[in-house]
C-alpha cells in the first residue's frame, strides 16, 4: 500500500514524508543584491509550483503538481493559463527582452526550473545542483538571446525530474522576433499549441508513476492515455483556414510517429530552435521526448463537417522480444508500448471562413555548418549512450553532480563537432532503447545521421534534442559562445536521466 501511494501526487505538507524527497541542506538565491540592482527587467513574472487539483475525468479530480504564474511587470499577455489543464502557463517573450522570473517552490519536495532550449547563463539554467528546498524561492534573470521558437520549461531536480514532470510540471515558452513577425504566420486563435503527453491513471483518477518500478525506469514511464494539453480524447474545432500548430512531445519517454489520418503529408515549418529555412513535407515525423515541431495545417479545402486525426503510426522501437520484454496486460502502460499505433487527437472542421494567407516559401535564413567549421573536425568528441546494469551511462560514466571529465571540458567560443551514438544493442540479452539526446544551453545543427532505418526525422534547422534509435548516431555542430560554466547533456527519457544518463560539460 505504501509502495503504491508513493507514486501518487499528494497535496499538503504531510505528503513530504511519504514521498522520497531528497531534501538538500542548502538553498540558493540567484545573484547578489548588487547584480540584482543592475538588472532591469522588461518582463517580470512569478511562477509557483504547488500541488493542485484538476478535473480531467468526471468524478474525482486528479491531484497534480502545477506551475501557476502572475505578471508582475510587462505585457499582461505574456502569460496564458490553459483552462482545466495541469500544464503551466504559456510564457511569451520577445528576443532581447530582459526577463526576471521569481520561482516559488510550494511543493513538498526540492525542485528547480530549467528553460529547455534557451541559451542562458549557467546559474540561470536550472542545474540540479541549484535545487531549492520546499518553501524557498529562486530568482532567474536573463536576456532572451534565442531566435523565435517554441521552447519549454520543466523541473530538473536530480533523480526526481521524471516524477515531477509526470505530475504536471511543464509549460511552453514562446520567443518571437522580427524575422518571424515579418512572415505574418497564423496568429492568436490560429496559433495553437499542442503538448502531447501520455499518462496512466488509477480507478480513482489519480496519476500512477512507475507502477512496475525498475522495469518502468528502464523503458521509461509509458502511460496508456494520450493527453493533449492535459486532456485525454482531445478534440480541436477549426475553421477552413491555415493554422500554425506548435507541437511539443512533453512525454517522459514516449516517441510519436506523427501523420495525418487521411494521408496528407505534414508540412513542417519549425523544429526545436525555431523556423526552418523553408517548409518541408513529410509523410510522417518522428519526435522523441522534448522535441518540438511546428506544422502549417491548412484546412481551407475541407468541407465543414470533415473530421481528421493526427495519429501516431506503428514503428519498431526495438524493445520487444528481449529478455526483459514486457509481459502483456499486467498494468497500466503495458497496453500501449512505445511504437504502438493510436490516435493523438481529432480535428473537426466546424466553420467556413475565407483564407487569405498562403504558406511562405522562404521562412528564414539559416547558415548551415559544414564539417570543416568545427575546430575539431578531424577528432570529434564521441559520446556513447547506453544502459548497463540499471544505470544510465554516457561513455561508461554515470551522473555525478559536479563532476566533469577531461573530454567534457570545452573552450569558450569554440565551434565543436560532437558525435552522439546510441550504443544500446539492437538485439540480445539487453533491452535496446531509444535515447533522445539533449544539450543544455545551446541549439545545434545535425550535420549527419547514420545507422537509421527511419525517414521521419526532421534534422534541418536548429535543434536542442536529437532522437537516436538503437544503433543510430548523429554528428552535431555548435559554437559555445557567451556563457562559461557548467551545463548538462543527457538523455531526455526522463527516467534514463534520473538513472544517471546525464553528465556535465564545462565551458571555460
Ligand atoms: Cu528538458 Cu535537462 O532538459
Ligand atoms: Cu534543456
Ligand atoms: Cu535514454
Amino acid at each position: 500500500m505504501i509502495n503504491r501511494r508513493q507514486f501518487l501526487y499528494l497535496a499538503g505538507a504531510g505528503a513530504a514524508n511519504l514521498l522520497n524527497v531528497h531534501a538538500l541542506p542548502f538553498t540558493k538565491a540567484a545573484g547578489a543584491a548588487s547584480d540584482r540592482a543592475a538588472f532591469s527587467p522588461d518582463v517580470e513574472l512569478s511562477l509557483t509550483a504547488s500541488p493542485s487539483e484538476v478535473q480531467i475525468f468526471p468524478g474525482q479530480p486528479t491531484t497534480v503538481w502545477q506551475y501557476s504564474g502572475e505578471v508582475i511587470k510587462g505585457d499582461p499577455n505574456c502569460l496564458t493559463h490553459l483552462k482545466q489543464s495541469y500544464l503551466g502557463p504559456i510564457i511569451r517573450v520577445r528576443q532581447h527582452q530582459k526577463v526576471r522570473i521569481q520561482f516559488q517552490n510550494s511543493l513538498p519536495a526540492t525542485s528547480i526550473i530549467h528553460w529547455h532550449g534557451l541559451h542562458v547563463p549557467a546559474r540561470m539554467d536550472g542545474h540540479p545542483k541549484d535545487v531549492i528546498a520546499a518553501g524557498q524561492t529562486f530568482t532567474y534573470e536573463f536576456e532572451v538571446l534565442n531566435r523565435a521558437g517554441t521552447y519549454w520549461y520543466h523541473p530538473h531536480p536530480h533523480g526526481r525530474t521524471g516524477h515531477q514532470v509526470y505530475g504536471g510540471l511543464a509549460g511552453l515558452f514562446f520567443v518571437s522576433d522580427d524575422e518571424e513577425e515579418k512572415l505574418n504566420l497564423p496568429a492568436n486563435e490560429l496559433d495553437i499549441s499542442l503538448v502531447i503527453q501520455d499518462r496512466a491513471f488509477n480507478r480513482d483518477n489519480q496519476l500512477v508513476y512507475l507502477p512496475r518500478g525498475m522495469h518502468d525506469s528502464m523503458t521509461g514511464m509509458l502511460g496508456d492515455r494520450i493527453c493533449v494539453n492535459g486532456k485525454p480524447d482531445f478534440e480541436l474545432a477549426v475553421k477552413t483556414r491555415a493554422y500554425r500548430l506548435r507541437i511539443l512531445n512533453g512525454s517522459n519517454s514516449r516517441i510519436y510517429k506523427l501523420a495525418w489520418s487521411n494521408g496528407t503529408p505534414l508540412t513542417v515549418i519549425a523544429t526545436d530552435g525555431g523556423l526552418l529555412e523553408k517548409p518541408i513535407e513529410k509523410k510522417y515525423v518522428i519526435i522523441g521526448p522534448a522535441e518540438r515541431i511546428e506544422l502549417w495545417a491548412d484546412f481551407s479545402n475541407y468541407p465543414v463537417g470533415t473530421s481528421l486525426e493526427l495519429v501516431s503510426k506503428y514503428f519498431e522501437a526495438a524493445m520487444q522480444g528481449s529478455a526483459m520484454g514486457p509481459r502483456r496486460g499486467m498494468m497500466a502502460g503495458e497496453s500501449l508500448p512505445n511504437g504502438a499505433p493510436f490516435s493523438v487527437f481529432k480535428i473537426n472542421v466546424t466553420k467556413k471562413e475565407r483564407e487569405s494567407r498562403s504558406l511562405p516559401q522562404k521562412l528564414s535564413t539559416i547558415e548551415r555548418y559544414q564539417l570543416q567549421d568545427a575546430d575539431n573536425a578531424n577528432s570529434p568528441r564521441q559520446f556513447s549512450f547506453f544502459m548497463r546494469h540499471m544505470h544510465g551511462l554516457i561513455n561508461g560514466r554515470t551522473f555525478n553532480m559536479q563532476e566533469v571529465a577531461d573530454d567534457e571540458r570545452i573552450r569558450l567560443n569554440s565551434t565543436e563537432l560532437w558525435e552522439l551514438a546510441n550504443d544500446d544493442p539492437r538485439m540480445g540479452m539487453m533491452m535496446p532503447m531509444p535515447h533522445p539526446v539533449h544539450l543544455h544551453g545551446k541549439q545545434f545543427q545535425v550535420i549527419e545521421r547514420r545507422g537509421t532505418h527511419h525517414s521521419g526525422y526532421v534534422d534541418d534547422g536548429w535543434k536542442d534534442t536529437v532522437l537516436l534509435m538503437p544503433g543510430e548516431r548523429a554528428r552535431i555542430v555548435t559554437n559555445f559562445t557567451d556563457y562559461k560554466g557548467l551545463f548538462l547533456y543527457h538523455c531526455h527519457i526522463l527516467e534514463h536521466g534520473d538513472m544517471g544518463m546525464m553528465r556535465n560539460y564545462l565551458i571555460s
